[in-house]
């Protein structure tokens, strides 16, 4: 966060690209709007499956989502190569994600660019250290990921303005 001119570029990734990870891109996007922050950052989200190349986000992620403001319109997308390159900040949602990420990273340097989203989370609900998969899950798993999220995203995005990430 330090050329002021230049756009923050954050991609969420989770395993089919079709729940977390919108879902995070799209909490994410409506904080730096309503922080008047639209022009500083660009933020994306990918798979590591492409399972679901193409797909809305999950019918029930929009239907848990809305309510709380977030229309996903996301299209599902597999991670590449040049992500590592084009993106400052690779963000996991769990450690199998992480771990694939890291395998597919070029360098050390653009291993270096993956984190947890659970490293971000403060709620003390359960003690969730990551974002857990709701795709086999009933509507609590698509809430508590929802809480996690927005709970991550804030204390992320502030301590990329407080740069301390
Ligand atoms: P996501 O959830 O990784 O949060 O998008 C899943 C979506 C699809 C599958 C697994 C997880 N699947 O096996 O198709």
């Amino acid at each position: 966060m330090t050329e002021s001119n230049k756009k923050y570029r954050i991609l969420f990734v989770c395993l089919g690209n079709i729940c977390r990870s919108p879902a995070a891109q799209g909490v994410m996007q409506r904080l730096v709007d309503e922080r008047g922050l639209t022009d500083r950052f660009e933020i994306d989200s990918a798979g590591t499956s492409g399972y679901h190349d193409g797909d809305l986000p999950d019918r029930r992620m929009r239907v848990h989502a809305r309510p709380r403001g977030y229309e996903l319109t996301h299209r599902s997308r597999r991670v590449e190569g040049s992500d590592f390159e084009h993106f400052d900040l690779i963000v996991a949602m769990d450690s199998a994600n992480a771990a694939d990420l890291r395998r597919m990273a070029a360098t050390v340097d653009e291993a270096r660019k993956v984190v947890m989203m659970g490293d971000y989370i403060r709620l003390q609900r359960n003690h969730y250290d990551y974002v857990p998969d709701p795709y086999y899950e009933g509507s609590e798993g698509f809430e508590l990921v929802l809480d996690l999220l927005e709970d991550a995203c804030d204390n992320l995005l502030t301590q990329l303005l407080t740069s301390k990430t």
